[in-house]
């Protein structure tokens, strides 16, 4: 069955899902999409994508799409199109998908909850997309699910003291931090959105790697994925449990800065509407204060993927095994 992964070039989620395409030893063939990379260069991406076929696609062009699209079964997308593009690009990938006949469709999604994203202004565009993908499901045009995961884990591995390791506990990752502050090694502090009777909400936070992970797993379903949210959660804990399980790892005591909906919305109001960034981490902060960070894990219920929870993750990167520096 050939997978088409729309940004499939990605060190982060491109790299994990074709990986864990290619170690199904054909089962699944994994089929990257690039506006970048055509199939006689895709060495450029490194040893892992070497024998996985590249094709150069226009997201602007709908025979672009629709050919490079004309054997493939399922299309993933895993882009990330900074500003408006966003839905045209999606929806463009969607639409062509259904010409060329593919079978399942799953968006760029990858996130906390859709309630969450209805609050941060750069993250609706998701949900924008999911509408389109929904009303093509209904249809009967095509089968598709949209996988949330919550926070990647991975930005708890900013700031891994053993530089032999950091490099695995980022898989790819190269944004900077949010919420946990590790990587300040003298004063390690984490920024906890509090809910409004003042205790600490939850979070769900799954490992890029063990993403591509779970992808197999859905593939794997006969069940249609009939426009599902299916939700795939490494851990769901507490602050208190993450921050304890952080604090056995770090030699200073990780300063605790609780922020209330109040601070958070007033912090908001004075942020300068081009700060796309910034203002998405505090609207993220405002939706985490109200639990729409915690993603149901109706997938980890369908199949038997075992992910890594944060106190293995923990242990592994920020742990005194060998080479620690
Ligand atoms: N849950 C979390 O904590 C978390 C954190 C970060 C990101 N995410 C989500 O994960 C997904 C992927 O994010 P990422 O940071 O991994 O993405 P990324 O590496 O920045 O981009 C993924 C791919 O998108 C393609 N691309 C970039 N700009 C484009 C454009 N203007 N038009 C068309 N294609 C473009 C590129 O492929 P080519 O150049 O080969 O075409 C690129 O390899 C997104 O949905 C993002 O919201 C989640």
């Amino acid at each position: 069955m050939r997978v088409a992964i729309a940004g499939g070039s990605s060190p982060t989620l491109g790299a994990s899902i074709v990986c864990a395409l290619l170690a199904t030893h054909g089962r699944y063939v994994p089929i990257v999409l690039s506006r970048e990379i055509d199939g006689r260069s895709s060495n450029e991406l490194g040893p892992a994508y070497e024998n996985v076929e590249t094709r150069h696609v226009d997201y602007h062009s709908h025979e672009s799409l629709v050919a490079a699209l004309r054997d493939v079964d399922v299309v993933l997308s895993v882009l990330l199109v900074p500003g408006p593009e966003w839905v045209t690009t999606q929806v463009n990938l969607l639409r062509a998908a259904e010409v060329a006949g593919c079978r399942r469709f799953a968006p760029s999604e990858f996130a906390l909850t859709s309630w969450a994203q209805t609050r941060v202004d750069i993250l609706e565009a998701k949900n924008e997309v999911w509408r389109a993908v929904q009303a093509s499901v209904d249809k009967g045009h095509i089968d598709a699910a949209r996988f949330p995961c919550g926070m990647f884990m991975n930005y708890l591995g900013i700031g891994c003291p053993d530089e032999s390791k950091r490099a695995e506990a980022l898989a790819g990752f190269q944004e900077g931090p949010f919420l946990i502050h590790l990587d300040d090694h003298d004063s390690p502090w984490v920024e906890v959105p509090v809910r409004s009777d003042g205790t600490f909400p939850e979070l769900t936070m799954t490992d890029i790697r063990d993403v591509g992970q779970f992808i197999v797993a859905a593939l794997d379903l006969e069940e249609p994925w009939a426009g599902r949210d299916l939700g795939m959660a490494g851990d769901t804990l507490s602050f208190e449990t993450l921050i304890a399980l952080c604090q056995r790892h770090v030699e200073r005591t990780i300063d605790i800065r609780r922020l209330t909906e109040q601070e958070l919305q007033a912090r908001l109001t004075s942020m300068p509407s081009h700060e796309f960034i910034a203002r998405m981490e505090c609207q993220l902060s405002l939706a985490c204060a109200q639990d729409g960070s915690v993603v149901s894990p109706t997938l980890n219920q369908l199949c038997p993927v075992q992910p890594t929870t944060v106190e293995q993750y923990l242990e592994l990167f920020w742990g005194s095994g060998p080479g620690k520096s």
